[in-house]
Parts: structure tokens; sequence; C-alpha cells
């Protein structure tokens, strides 16, 4: 690390367009209550955070072992939009837990073609599961579910909304890369109006301290609503530029522009393609930074950067495993929370 990065960083709180002061401290929010439902990061608490990922460090040392932990249960995973990495790593998961897993993942190939409902097809399901993991389109899905079933719910993305899963993946990756979590400096690149990962990530980031960078095209930058709920969380976060952001920053988590979510084409047209990490980038602005992606990736990392020793998205994607482990342990009440 060269002394200029250095002085980059102690520069960084003078950002003339820091949206929310730094704040003096971290809101721990206190809840006596064990989850029930994984539906939002803001289910768990800050010590929950922390049990989830000293669990799944544990299952990452040992994958293998644990197959007697959920052996007399059944666990249904419900995806109503694509997925690859949240799908089968939540099926790996509990075949490694020992649980058997009933699935749908084609919406055409269930009743869901037939016009019934969301609501319908989730009253079934709890009658053959006893955790549901769902993926919907629709903002606020998983919520609607776990309030109508009695076995838990775990939202693996509900539309533009959350994805606390993935949050908690990733910060278990920034956990393992830097050897510590509190105060890491993280840029968010890309979509973060459509981004769900982001907006769960940026509120779990906020809870540890973390300042933000955040970089978008025009148009597609943090919703309102959430920089207001991490202003009331203490967050210290600035708009930089791309370059100012891979200058500053310990952690560059680069997201795809989310093309399903544009009405309008032609919108997406005049941004996609806008902004590109490559390894010359990172050589050049970030040598130290760790690169990381919620992928699928489009275009916005270079395959050049795939060889350099700070890349972690596959290593991030690998982590989904022992972090879903711990979730399903965790609110099936096999493990104590
Ligand atoms: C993300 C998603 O589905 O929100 N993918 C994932 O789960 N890793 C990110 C994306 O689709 O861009």
């Amino acid at each position: 690390m060269t002394s200029d990065r250095n002085d980059a960083r102690r520069d960084l709180p003078r950002f003339p367009n820091v949206l929310i002061p730094p704040s003096s401290g971290l809101i721990i929010p206190s809840s006596p209550h064990h989850p029930v439902s994984l539906l939002s990061t803001a289910d768990v608490d800050r010590t929950q955070v922390q049990r989830i990922l000293d669990v799944a460090a544990d299952f990452g040392r040992n994958v293998r072992g644990r197959r007697d932990l959920l052996g007399d249960h059944v666990v249904a995973t419900l995806f109503f939009e694509p997925s690859t990495r949240t799908r089968l790593s939540f099926e790996a998961a509990a075949n490694r837990l020992g649980a058997r897993v009933i699935t749908m993942s084609d919406p055409a190939a269930s009743s869901t073609s037939k016009g019934e409902t969301l609501d319908d097809t989730a009253r079934i399901v709890e009658g053959y599961a006893d955790l549901i993991v769902l993926r919907h389109p629709q903002d606020g899905a998983a919520r609607e579910v776990a309030a109508l079933v009695s076995v838990p719910v775990i939202n693996a993305g509900d539309g533009t909304g959350e994805h606390p899963t993935q949050a908690l993946l990733d910060l278990f990756t920034i956990r393992q890369e830097r050897g510590r979590l509190e105060g890491q400096r993280v840029a968010l690149i890309g979509d973060l109006r459509n981004g769900r990962t982001v907006h769960s990530l940026s509120r779990l980031l906020a809870r540890f301290g973390c300042p933000m960078l955040l970089v978008s095209p025009p148009g597609l930058a943090l919703p309102a609503p959430l920089l207001a709920e991490l202003g009331e969380l203490g967050a210290n976060v600035a708009v930089a530029t791309f370059e100012e952001a891979l200058s500053n920053a310990d952690v560059i988590y680069v997201t795809r522009i989310q093309k399903e979510r544009f009405v309008d084409l032609a919108e997406y047209e005049a941004v996609r393609g806008s902004y590109r990490l490559t390894a010359d980038a990172v050589r050049r602005l970030a040598p130290a930074a760790t690169i990381m992606h919620p992928l699928p990736r489009v275009d916005e990392v270079a395959l050049d950067v795939d060889t350099l020793p700070n890349a972690a998205y596959f290593r991030q994607a690998g982590n989904g495993v022992p972090v879903r482990m711990a979730l399903l342990a965790l609110l099936l009440r096999a493990l104590p929370w």
C-alpha cells in the first residue's frame, strides 16, 4: 500500500458530498427474541449476526460432519425468479445437514401457471415442509407468506426489496478476507436502486460501523428512504466517483445493472456498460482491496480480474453454503442462538 493511498484514506471524511455525517458510535439494536423467520436484515440484531457468522465459520471448517443435525427435517425451496447460487447453495446446505429438500424452481411447471396465488401455494407447502425458502419478484412477498404460515420463512430475494442471506454471506466473506469487519470501508458500486443485495448489505454494514462509498450511474442511486434509514443507524455514507471509490475502499462490492427491473429498456440501454472494473484499474487504484460481487456478472467485472489474489467473488459464492447451513440450523433450532 502506498503512502498516497493512505493519505487518500485520511481525506475521506472531508468528501464534500457526504450525505450522512460520521457517527460517534454504533447503534446496537437489542432484541431479546430469537427470530422465527429471516425476512429482512432487521430481523437479526448484531449479536445474532455474529452468532450466525460464528456458526458458519464452524461449518466452513467441517461441512461434511453434521448430517445428524437436521436428519428429520424437510426444507422447501420455492423460486419464482431465476437463481443459481442461492437455490443450489440452500439445497447443498440442507443436504449437508441431513435434511431432505423439496423444490419448485420453475413456476411455469407448477400450479402458478394455472392461476394459483402465492398465498395458496405457501399454505400448501407449509403442510409439506418444516421451513420455506422463498424467492419472488414482488417486494414484501416473503413477509406476506411468513404472516400466513406456521413454519419459518427465509427471504431468498423479494423483487427489489431485500436479500438478507446474501448480505450475511457478504459479511462473512468480508470478515474472512479482511480478518475483521468493523470499520472496513466498503465501496458499493452499480445499480443501487434496484439491487436488493446492496439494500440488505448496507443495513448490515451500518450496524458494524463500516463507512460506505456509493457509486451508481445516473438514476440508479440508493433509494432515499433507505438512505434515511442508514442515517438513523448512524452510518457514514458518501457518494463517490468510481476512481475515488477504488482508491479509498478496503472492499469493492460491484453489482450488475438489474436489467429485468427496468420497465423501459431504453433506460437500461442508456446506462449499460457505464462502469467496468479491470485488472489494470485494480492494480493501479486498489491493489490491496478485496473485490466482491454477488454474481451473476455481465460485463462490470472484466475476466482478467479473476486471477488477481484479491478477487474474492468465487470464494464469496462458496461461502453461501456454510452461511446458509448456519441459518437453517439456527432457525430450525437444531443449534442454540
Ligand atoms: C443476486 C440477486 O438475485 O439479487 N444474485 C444472487 O443471489 N447472488 C444479484 C443479482 O441478481 O444481480
